[in-house]
C-alpha cells in the first residue's frame, strides 16, 4: 500500500502545467464507439480513470494505440459486443457512458451498473428516462442495465435535474437517432461542450452545447477524426487553491481562464491576487484569508468538484464561513479529516459552517474520495508539521503526476510504501 507524506509550511512558487480534462476524456473515449473508424485523441490525461476506460475498450475488442503519453489512436471497427460485465465497470463510474455509446452504435446495450466515488446517492433514473424517450426499452436485472430498440427516434427531453452524466449519455445515444432530439435543462459544464465538439468532429450535428438547450439532429454515419481534449478545469482550480493556501506565487499554465471564472472570483474574495493571461492564470497570496461563503451549483456556478479544495482556505479564514453543497447530498465526509488537523467545522446535511482557526496541524488522515483527497493534500501543505494521507489511490484517478507537479512547486511531499497491517492498527485506533 502507498500513502503520501507531506511536511507542511513550504510556499508553492513557480509554474505548473495542467493536463487534459478527466471528465471530458472519460466521455470522449467511449464516444469513439460511434464511428467504426480511427480517432486520434490528443491531450489525454495520464490518470487511472482514463486507463480504466481504455482497458474496457480493449476488452471489447477495440484497437487502442498510444502514439505518446498523451495521444491515443482508437479504432473501434473491431468491437463486436454490446455486453459490458461487472468486472469491467466496477472500477469506474463513468463506465455508464458505454450504455449511451452502445445504444448509438447497436441500438443495444447490456452494461453492469457502475462503481466510482461514493458521496451520497448516485441514481441514474435521468439517464434511463432519456434512453426510453429515445425509444429504448430498459430493464435492470442482476445489477446489469439492459437497453434495446429496433431503432432510436429523436425526442424532446426535459431534464428534471441538471445532470452532467445524463446529458452526456443522452447525447451519445441521440447522435445517430432518427430525427431531432432536444435536451432541455441540459448541463453546461466545459466537458459537455468538449464532447459536443468531438461528436461534431466525427460528423454528428450537435448544437447549443454549453447552453441549457442542446439540439441534436441524428446522422446515419459518423467517421474518425483528430481531436484535442480541453485542459482540466478542476485540476487547474486545485493548484490555484494550493498556491493560495501556502501563501505562494504560482503560474498555472495550459488553462482556459473562462472555465475558471467562479474559482478566480472566490480566490479574489478571499484576498488573493489573480492575473489572467490567454492560457494561464497567476495566483499570489499572503496566506491571510477573509471569510467567504461557497454555494456549489451546476456550471457556471461554483463547481461542486472544487468544494473540498476551496474549503481548506475556510479552515483558517478570519471569521465564520458557510459552505452549501447544492449538487450532492453527502459531500462533507472529508470534514472529519479536517477536524483531525484542528479545523473547527460544524456539518448539518448539505451545510457546513467553518470557524477560522489560527493554523492547521499535521495528522494521519485519509482520502475519502478523489476531490477530498486533493483537499487533504492542500491541508497538509498549509499545516504545521507532518501529514500522512492514506487511500491515495483515489487521487491517482484524477490528478496526473500530482506528486511530481507539487514537488516542482516546492512542496515537501512524497509517496511512502507501508504495510497494510500498520493500516489496520491505525484504523482500529
Ligand atoms: C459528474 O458526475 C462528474 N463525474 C462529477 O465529478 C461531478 O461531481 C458531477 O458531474 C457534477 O458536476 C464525471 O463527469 C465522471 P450529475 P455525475 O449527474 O454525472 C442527481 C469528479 O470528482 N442525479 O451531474 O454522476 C445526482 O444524484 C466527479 O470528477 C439524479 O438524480 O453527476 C446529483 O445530485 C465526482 N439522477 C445531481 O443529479 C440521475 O440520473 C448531479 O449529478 C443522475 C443524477
Amino acid at each position: 500500500m502507498e500513502k503520501l507524506v507531506i511536511h507542511g509550511g513550504n510556499r508553492l512558487c513557480g509554474e505548473v502545467e495542467i493536463s487534459g480534462a478527466k471528465n471530458a476524456a472519460v466521455a470522449i473515449i467511449p464516444a469513439t464507439l460511434l464511428a467504426q473508424d480511427v480517432c486520434r485523441i490528443e491531450n489525454i490525461p495520464n490518470i487511472s480513470d482514463v486507463t480504466c476506460m481504455i482497458r474496457i475498450l480493449n476488452q471489447m475488442g477495440a484497437q487502442v494505440k498510444y502514439i505518446n503519453k498523451h495521444t491515443l489512436e482508437i479504432n473501434t471497427k473491431t468491437v463486436n459486443s454490446y455486453i459490458i460485465p461487472h468486472e469491467m465497470t466496477k472500477q469506474l463510474r463513468a463506465s455508464y457512458y458505454l450504455i449511451g455509446a452502445l445504444l448509438g452504435r447497436y441500438c443495444r446495450a447490456k452494461v453492469a451498473l457502475p462503481g466510482g466515488c461514493n458521496f451520497g446517492v448516485r441514481p441514474i433514473d435521468l439517464h434511463i428516462r432519456g434512453f426510453e424517450l429515445l425509444g429504448a426499452k430498459t430493464t435492470v436485472e442482476n445489477a446489469m442495465i439492459n437497453a434495446s430498440a429496433d431503432h432510436l427516434t429523436g425526442s424532446a427531453i426535459y431534464m428534471d435535474k441538471v445532470s452532467v452524466g445524463a446529458t452526456i449519455n443522452i447525447m451519445l445515444a441521440a447522435v445517430k437517432a432518427r430525427g431531432l432530439t432536444i435536451i432541455e435543462n441540459a448541463a453546461k459544464e466545459p466537458h459537455i461542450v468538449d464532447l459536443a465538439n468531438f461528436l461534431n468532429a466525427m460528423g454528428a450535428d450537435v448544437r447549443g452545447a454549453g447552453t441549457d438547450v442542446i439540439k441534436i439532429r441524428g446522422v446515419s454515419q459518423m467517421h474518425g477524426c483528430t481531436y484535442s481534449i480541453i485542459p482540466d478545469q478542476i485540476e487547474a482550480g486545485t493548484y490555484m487553491v494550493a498556491a493560495a493556501a501556502t501563501a505562494g506565487d504560482v503560474l498555472v499554465k495550459n488553462v482556459i481562464p473562462k472555465h475558471l471564472e467562479s474559482i478566480t472570483a472566490k480566490l479574489i474574495e478571499a484576498g488573493c491576487t489573480i492575473t489572467e493571461y490567454d492560457d494561464a492564470v497567476r495566483v499570489q497570496s499572503d496566506g491571510n484569508f477573509k471569510k467567504f461563503n461557497i454555494k456549489t451549483m451546476p456550471h457556471p456556478g461554483f463547481p461542486t468538484d472544487m468544494q473540498p479544495q476551496m474549503a481548506t482556505l475556510l479552515t483558517v479564514a478570519k471569521g465564520t464561513s458557510i459552505v452549501s453543497e447544492g449538487v450532492w447530498d453527502n459531500r462533507f465526509k472529508y470534514i472529519d479529516q479536517f477536524i483531525r488537523m484542528g479545523a473547527n467545522v460544524q456539518v448539518d446535511g448539505t451545510i457546513a459552517v467553518f470557524e477560522g482557526v489560527q493554523e492547521l496541524t499535521g495528522a494521519p488522515v485519509r482520502a475519502d474520495d478523489l476531490r477530498a483527497g486533493a483537499a487533504m493534500i492542500i491541508a497538509g501543505l498549509m499545516a504545521r508539521g507532518t501529514t500522512e494521507i492514506e487511500d491515495i489511490i483515489y487521487i491517482d484517478r484524477g490528478y496526473e503526476n500530482f506528486v511530481e507537479k507539487f514537488r516542482e512547486l516546492g512542496a515537501d511531499i512524497y509517496r511512502k510504501e507501508f504495510d497494510d497491517n500498520d493500516r489496520k492498527t491505525v484504523s482500529a485506533g
